[in-house]
Order: structure tokens, then C-alpha cells, then sequence
């Protein structure tokens, strides 16, 4: 090598980026948005069902009442009852209505309120669920709904095998 020829740089230039910096900002912001909607929209959709109150975790006709409305009547009749559960909207003529009022349109005797339960009502959204549901279950959920609408589920309903 002579020394008149010409020193190479020590290393090529660096190439210039190609991501713009701000840009890459931007997309960074939006992805934390991103998740963060989507957290919220999880928090706010998502079936988060807060612990069953000392009453009900304390009583297991109520409790396995509850996981049954939670699992199969919630989705309609709401979590605490009230007609606002996720399809309620899509439901109408009749509506689904409020269970924890006073108002029973198919009567309020706890008898009334099983065969409802039991049989549904016909040309309606509620469905009789004497079949779907195991007797034990379907006296549980009669029980809760008792509950639900501030009464004390009637004694018939914690026998049990029948
Ligand atoms: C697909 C939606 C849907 C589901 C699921 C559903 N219901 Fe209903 N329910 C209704 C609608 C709609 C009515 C109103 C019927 C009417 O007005 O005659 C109703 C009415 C009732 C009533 C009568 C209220 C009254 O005022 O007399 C009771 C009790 C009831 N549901 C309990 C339940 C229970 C317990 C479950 C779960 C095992 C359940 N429902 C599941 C839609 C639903």
C-alpha cells in the first residue's frame, strides 16, 4: 500500500434512518392508546361480576342461585336483575323486565314466580327453563330471584330432591 494513495474512512457513513423519528413517536402514542382502549373496553364489556355480598356467599341455596342467574338470566335480566343486561336492548315487545321491583306481571306468589321460571311465557324472549335446568338449579334460581327482589326465598325451595 503507497502512501500516496488516499486513507478510506475508518467506516462507511451511517445511513440515514429510514423511520422518521416523529413519526415513530406518533405510532408509538398510537399503540399505547390502542391498549388502552382496549383495556377500557374490556373493563366496561367484559363480564367482570363482582363477589357475591356476605348474604348470598353465606347461603347456598342463594349462591348456586346466583351462579345460575349469572351464567343463563344475566345476559338478559342483568346482573343485579334490573332489565339491563347486554342483549336487553335487542329485546322488546315485551321487554325484559325489572325483577328486583314490585311490579310482577305474571304474579308474585313465589308459586307464580317458579312456574314462570319454569315454564316461561309464551310469544315472550323468556323461555321455560324446566328442562334446561336440573330441579335443584331451578329451585336455586327461583330462590335468588326471590332474593333479588327483596324477599325472603320461601322454605319450599330449600328442600331438596324433590
Ligand atoms: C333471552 C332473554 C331472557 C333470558 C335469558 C331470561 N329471561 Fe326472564 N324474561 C325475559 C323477558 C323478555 C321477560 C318478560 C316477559 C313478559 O313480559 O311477559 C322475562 C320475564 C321473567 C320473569 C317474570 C317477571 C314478572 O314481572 O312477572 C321472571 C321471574 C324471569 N324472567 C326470570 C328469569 C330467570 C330466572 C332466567 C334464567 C334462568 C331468565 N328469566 C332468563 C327474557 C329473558
Amino acid at each position: 500500500m503507497s502512501t500516496d494513495e488516499p486513507i478510506p474512512p475508518a467506516s462507511a457513513p451511517a445511513p440515514e434512518s429510514a423511520i422518521d423519528p416523529r413519526a415513530a413517536r406518533w405510532v408509538g402514542l398510537f399503540m399505547i392508546v390502542l391498549v388502552a382502549g382496549g383495556f377500557a373496553a374490556f373493563r366496561m364489556f367484559g363480564r367482570s361480576v363482582p363477589p357475591a355480598p356476605a348474604e348470598v356467599a353465606g347461603d347456598p341455596i342463594l349462591s348456586r342461585g346466583r351462579d345460575v342467574f349469572l351464567g343463563r338470566c344475566a345476559v338478559c335480566h342483568g346482573n343485579e336483575g334490573r332489565g339491563d343486561g347486554p342483549l336487553a336492548p335487542t329485546i322488546a315487545n315485551p321487554p325484559v323486565g325489572n325483577l328486583t321491583d314490585d311490579e310482577w306481571k305474571h304474579g308474585d306468589r313465589p308459586d307464580q314466580v317458579a312456574a314462570v321460571i319454569a315454564k316461561g311465557v309464551a310469544g315472550t324472549r323468556m323461555e321455560g327453563w324446566g328442562r334446561t335446568l336440573d330441579p335443584d338449579d331451578l329451585r336455586a334460581v327461583t330462590a335468588y330471584v326471590d332474593h333479588l327482589a327483596g324477599r325472603t326465598a320461601p322454605a319450599e325451595l330449600r328442600k331438596s330432591g324433590r
